[in-house]
């Protein structure tokens, strides 16, 4: 799908040749005499088209407009919930047509994160995934023209939003795709094509290099699989080579059937997603290769199926982790926390200015939070607040838990270390805990996205989260950064065009 930035009033608007024109309508009235300026007015008067979020009013082939059909429709106070909210209702209202060539116009001026809203939900509705559906029908929206008061005003936001939408897609693909067709080593195939010989580079680690490393207890996870397991390094280098990067951890089990502490059968195909937080940070690396924004920023993804045979892992077995922990395994199916722990000391080679985790680790995050807002664990306030800010910004949310030391007294074991559970009572904190143990004297962050990263029923599938909040926490402190030369500035913004 392309998107294409322009200018358009609604004067405008009105001649783009369209199969549906969305207009984005805030409360404020426009007074102007074109076409579509009295027709939204009329149907404000007539009580037609509510001021209320998300209420629309489709018109067939209205005279002096050239688009097929148009869908009016309400963005209250323009905030990025509210236009995510109305473009996504405009869609239902248009989406019996299939249309090709969509525009999408803001009726009144729009701030920066309305733009990025309009994109992304634009690019969030008319997602088709096909990698196992050949027969199926592509994605009918081919073209979409988001048009706006200025377009030069409203561009460093829209190329930002093409970003992020590039990176969300890559994320979903790889989320959705079931797990035969998505291997531990077909992830680290993916994450090869990111590697494009300037800014990412993708080195692969496997079984051979994990034992040499000490990596005992991601090791022995994998061990129950006929699957080799990956370790997969990205790097991204948008800064001086000596500044502190940021390291992301994706969790990237791409089966978990729970080992011998077996799951139920009912809904165990889902686990078939629990390498989310892996397409996570392989869909923020993609977003990074397209906007090249001034940072530095590593990428670590453990990835092995979580499976049964005669070598796996027995409940009892313990392991050592790379840091010298020994880890009482009690429930194999908390392996989530085993392959992470692994990961995290591994990058403190990288001498982090913040360490962030994403996994989809915990059944009991989803109690907590439902499919709504992520869970955030942070061991730095600064840290929190930024992530907190950039969920609120791409409406990719998250909300703040508790990481208090008595959390983690239920992991104590008599037989090693530290045990991989403790009881029912908090188990998204403790998981959290236990990761806690492995983190070294750098900032971190734990982004518990059990119930975030796919939807299940009859809307089943990946949601592309958490890239948007990753990229935005990225964009934003890049952009807080000293500035890059103007020479790298220049020709960063050509290719990103
Ligand atoms: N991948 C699961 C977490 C999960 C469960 C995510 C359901 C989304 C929906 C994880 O590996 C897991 O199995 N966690 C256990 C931990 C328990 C054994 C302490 C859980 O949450 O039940
Ligand atoms: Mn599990
Ligand atoms: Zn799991």
């Amino acid at each position: 799908m392309d998107f294409q930035l322009k200018t358009l009033s609604l004067p405008q608007a009105a001649s783009e040749k369209a199969d549906a024109l969305i207009v984005l309508a805030s409360n404020a009235a426009t007074g102007a005499k074109d076409a579509l300026s009295q027709i939204l007015a009329g149907a404000r008067k007539a009580g037609d088209l509510p001021d209320k979020v998300g209420k629309w009013v489709t018109l067939y082939r209205p005279a002096q407009i050239a688009a097929q059909r148009v869908v009016l429709v309400s963005i209250g106070d323009g905030k990025p919930a509210s236009v995510r909210t109305a473009v996504l209702g405009a869609f239902a209202a248009v989406g019996g047509v299939e249309p090709k060539r969509l525009a999408v116009v803001f009726a009144q001026p729009a701030d920066a994160l309305a733009v990025r809203a309009a994109v992304i939900a634009t690019a969030d509705a008319s997602y088709v995934y096909t990698a196992t559906k050949p027969k199926a029908e592509a994605r009918t929206v081919k073209h979409v023209v988001l048009g706006v008061a200025d377009a030069a005003a409203a561009r460093t936001a829209f190329d930002e939003a093409s970003a992020m939408v590039a990176g969300i897609e890559f994320a979903k693909e790889w989320g959705n795709r079931p797990a035969n067709h998505a291997t531990p080593s077909m992830l680290a195939d993916a994450a090869k094509t990111l590697a494009d010989g300037t800014r990412i580079k993708c080195e692969v680690l496997g079984p051979k290099e994990i034992a040499k490393l000490g990596m005992g207890s991601f090791a022995a996870v994998a061990q129950g699989s006929a699957e080799p397991l990956r370790f997969i390094v990205l790097r991204y280098q948008g800064a001086a080579k000596g500044e502190a990067p940021v390291v992301l951890v994706g969790k990237g089990i791409t089966f978990d059937t729970g080992g011998v502490s077996l799951k139920p059968a009912a809904e165990m195909d889902e686990m078939k997603f629990d390498m989310c937080g892996a397409a996570s940070v392989l869909g923020t690396f993609k977003a990074l290769g397209q906007l090249k924004p001034a940072i530095n920023v590593v990428g670590l993804i453990p990835s092995c199926e979580n499976m049964n045979d005669g070598h796996a892992l027995k409940p009892g077995d313990v392991v050592t982790s790379m840091d010298g922990q020994t880890i009482e395994v009690l429930n194999t199916d908390a392996e989530g926390r085993l392959i992470l722990c692994d990961a995290l000391t591994y990058a403190k080679r990288f001498a982090p200015s913040a360490v962030i985790d994403i996994a989809t680790l915990t059944g009991a995050c989803v109690v907590a939070l439902g499919g709504v807002r992520s869970g955030l664990f942070a061991s730095d306030e600064a840290l929190a607040g930024a992530l907190m800010a950039a969920g609120e910004q791409s409406q990719d949310r998250c909300w703040r838990m508790p990481l208090d030391d008595e959390y983690g007294e239920g992991l104590k074991s008599n037989f090693a270390d530290v045990a991989n559970i403790a009881g029912r009572a908090g188990g998204a904190v403790t998981a959290a805990k236990f990761l806690q143990r492995f983190v070294g004297d750098f900032p971190w962050a734990h982004l518990d996205i059990a119930g975030t990263a796919w939807k299940s029923g009859s809307a089943k599938g990946s949601t592309g989260r958490p890239v948007g909040l990753l990229v935005t926490y990225l964009i934003d402190r890049a952009g807080a950064a000293p500035k890059a030369p103007a020479a790298a500035r220049k020709s960063s913004r050509q290719s990103a065009a």
